[in-house]
């Protein structure tokens, strides 16, 4: 079930319908704004201000009271959020706003919502709203015999952003749409399981986007046999005691007009990881969750899809995906094994379970070869990273510091929280091989920023490279301020601000 939200001139006195949530800046005595105190008493009967005297409502961030209107009135239930001091105020804060008014109205089974924000025309604060609505309503159902909801269904389908001028708003609403359609991808392929979502699965999504935003993009799809003939060691001991076939998936926006900018976003594509021979084992091991371990893909082909609906000019972006399975038969790579990489170099595979980094290094090297101003690659790499920054946070690590920068204030803005690391060279050490270049794991102390200092080895010409490892924030087992449980969408409002501001 869609929501349909719009913008509306009309005030909240003219408006009629289920719920009207009114947010307000935190204040020592709330004074409401002059046209809801006369809706107040005209529609309302004084139940606004009798709600902010008895519960002593202020509107501290993430407050909010509530009340039913009896009688006949025009509307029938009506909520006040508070969104904290106005220092304080940021894009998050309307997202979340959004999220709690939405939230309210799909409980209390209104079908229609009515905003009341102090919003003054802000075109980013509307698109965060409509963010926080759309985000915040998108459960995903797929795999459950009956929908959740008791009967009858009411479903909340139509949102008004009161006081706000259609024309100046639209632009806003459909980039939001956009854009939460790209985060929604990312969400359903991640928490779909590994019986449904497979590297030919991650294929056919990219050649899906290829074919629906038509003459932007261009697809590429390389199979086993040419993922050997360039020599992907690499990837395809990763992929090699699998039934399924791996894919390595190039997928390229191309801007109407010569490109000034050229830039690649590399995601870690393993569609279950088992561990390999260094099975994941025990308690805590979490194996049953690894069908999570290609959310960086999911995440770079929900970008590609906000990408072809937005067509930002002047930029080319490649997205590009090395899809297998890290699985266990006679084939399996023992541990020990010594692979070679598509640039020469050599690999000690001493850890079957650090199987991202062996094919994001094929994919790396391929993505190194495109002449690009800058690489970024996203992977749910380590389990160090989440011990380091816990499950909401992204770790960082780049080569360079505008690009860091940029990323960092990317995130900021999608309100995607991310934490800049080192590259610590020194640490290098631990991955030093007696038999081959490199061994592919060290020590447990610091296994995030080793797993990034490998990665950097295979990244010889592109002048700007950074790493995202994203093994904590792409999943939620816990309903969140604007997603339900579940697959989180995680980096791709980051992407998508990262690309359409590159080196503006
Ligand atoms: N896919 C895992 C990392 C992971 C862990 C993602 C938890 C999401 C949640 C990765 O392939 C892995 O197994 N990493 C090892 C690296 C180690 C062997 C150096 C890890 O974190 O234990
Ligand atoms: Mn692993
Ligand atoms: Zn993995």
């Amino acid at each position: 079930m869609s929501i349909n939200i719009k913008a509306s001139g009309a005030a909240a006195a003219d408006w009629q319908g289920d719920g009207l949530a009114i947010a307000i800046f935190e204040q020592t005595e709330v004074n409401l704004p002059d046209h809801l105190q006369s809706l107040d008493q005209t529609a309302l009967g004084g139940t606004l201000q009798e709600l902010i005297t008895e519960a002593r409502f202020k509107g501290e961030a993430n407050s909010s009271v509530q009340a039913r209107i009896g009688g006949q009135a025009a509307i029938r239930k009506v909520i006040l959020i508070g969104l904290g001091k106005p220092e304080q105020l940021s894009l998050e804060t309307w997202r979340k706003a959004a999220a709690a008014a939405t939230k309210w109205a799909t409980h209390q089974r209104c079908a229609t919502l009515a905003i009341d924000f102090p919003l003054n025309q802000d075109l980013e604060a509307i698109g965060a709203i409509a963010e926080g609505i759309l985000l915040t309503s998108h459960k995903d159902e797929r795999f459950k015999s009956k929908a959740s909801q008791p009967e009858p269904q009411i479903n909340l389908t139509d949102i008004t952003l009161l006081g706000c001028a259609p024309e100046i708003a639209a632009p806003s609403l459909t980039l939001a749409n956009q854009v939460v359609s790209g985060v929604i991808l990312a969400r359903e392929l991640v928490s779909a399981p590994a019986n449904l979502v497979t590297p030919s699965t991650l294929a056919e999504t990219a050649s899906a986007i290829a074919a629906e935003y038509g003459e932007r993009f261009s697809v590429k799809i390389l199979e086993q046999q040419d993922c050997e003939q360039l020599g992907m060691g690499a990837f395809l001991g990763v992929s090699q005691a699998s039934d399924l076939l791996p894919k390595f998936i190039h997928l390229t926006y191309h801007p109407r007009e010569t490109p000034q900018h050229k830039i690649a976003i590399v995601g870690k594509g393993l569609t279950f990881d088992s561990g390999g021979l260094n099975i994941k084992a025990g308690a805590g091991s979490s194996i049953e969750l690894m069908k999570i371990d290609m959310a960086g893909s999911a995440a770079t082909l929900g970008a590609a899809k906000v990408i072809g609906q937005i067509q930002p000019p002047g930029i080319e972006v490649h997205f590009i995906v090395a899809a297998c399975e890290n699985m266990i038969s006679a084939k399996a790579m023992h541990p020990g094994d010594i692979l070679t990489a598509s640039n020469g170099k050599t690999i000690e595979v001493n850890n079957t379970d650090a199987e991202g980094r062996l094919t994001l290094a094929d994919a790396l090297v391929y993505a190194d070869q495109l002449q690009l101003d800058a690489i970024v690659d996203l992977a749910t790499l380590t389990g160090a990273c989440i011990v380091a920054l816990g499950e909401s946070i992204g770790g960082l690590w780049s080569t360079n510091g505008e690009f860091a920068q940029a990323i960092c204030q990317a995130a900021a803005k999608a309100g995607e929280k991310i934490w800049q690391m080192p590259l610590e060279d020194s640490y290098m050490d631990q991955l030093k091989s007696v038999v081959a270049d490199y061994k592919n794991t060290g020590s447990r102390s610091g296994g995030a920023i080793t797993g990034a200092l490998f990665l950097k080895q295979f990244v010889a010409n592109t002048p700007a490279w950074a790493h995202l490892d994203i093994a904590g924030p792409v999943w939620s087992d816990k309903e969140n301020s604007y997603h339900n449980p579940g697959g989180t969408g995680y980096p791709v409002r980051t992407l998508v601000n990262l690309i359409t501001t590159f080196r503006q």
